[in-house]
């Protein structure tokens, strides 16, 4: 007996799941640019075309799995799946922006990606199985205000444990004086590309490379993207 595998919810329901998933969208301000059967529905509020080569240029040398902590709306998600074919999972504790990956991507019928909905903490870094590469990008600095310095090296830390080959990483910078939770990041003094630089090898990956910069969040400060490998 053949298995029957149900994949269309046709046409007027299919139609009902993208309106209903464009209104959510048009709610608030998506972090990602957002596509939907190859048109553009939201450019999103971050560029991500600079984070995008560095992502591109590391999977495409080394393919495997791939794990994205902290993934909006899936953008890198969608993308690494769509392009190399990867075994991709974005987490995320956002419903919003969860909601909104999970159903673009099953309304672009984009295989193998997939998201799950958790908050990150070091015991659910501690549950996860190893990825060949890790995107942990632009989330650090929240924890480690919220946190503290030595948390996030835990954070980190453990970060490393589940990472194969290759961490792609950035964070928000204490020279990103604009934004209100810059004050309560340590100094990272002058130059906070080395600070940071420093603080990856500190959390025990032995190559860390700065292989670009890219914009910040609503701010002309450059960030810088690293690959460091544990
Ligand atoms: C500033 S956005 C960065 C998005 C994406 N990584 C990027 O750089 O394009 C931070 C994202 O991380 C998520 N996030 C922050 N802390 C988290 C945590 N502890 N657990 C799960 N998600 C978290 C937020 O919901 C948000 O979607």
């Amino acid at each position: 007996m053949k298995l029957q595998i149900d994949d269309d919810l046709g046409g007027f329901l299919r139609s009902l799941h993208k309106l209903v998933i464009r209104r959510l969208i048009r709610q608030y301000e998506p972090y990602h640019p957002i596509s939907i059967d190859g048109k553009l529905v939201s450019s999103g509020e971050r560029g991500c075309s600079d984070r995008w080569a560095v992502i591109s240029d590391v999977v495409s040398k080394t393919p495997g799995t791939v794990l994205d902590l902290g993934c909006a709306e899936g953008y890198y998600v969608q993308r690494v799946a769509r392009e190399f074919g990867c075994f991709v999972l974005g987490v995320d504790a956002d419903v919003r922006r969860m909601t909104v990956a999970q159903n673009v991507n099953l309304l672009n019928r984009n295989e193998p990606a997939g998201f799950m909905y958790a908050h990150i903490t070091p015991e659910f870094l501690g549950k996860l199985p190893t990825f060949d590469t890790v995107i942990f990008l632009s989330v650090l600095h929240h924890v480690m205000y919220e946190h503290g310095v030595d948390y996030a090296r835990d954070f980190l830390r453990r970060i490393r444990e589940r990472t194969a080959k290759s961490l792609i990483f950035d964070m928000g910078q204490s020279n990103e004086v604009a934004m209100e939770w810059a004050p309560l990041l340590p100094d990272m003094g002058a130059n906070p590309h080395d600070w940071i630089a420093e603080f990856i090898r500190s959390c025990g990956f032995s190559e860390v490379i700065k292989a670009g910069e890219t914009d910040s969040y609503k701010s002309s400060v450059r960030r810088a993207v690293f690959v460091a490998h544990p």
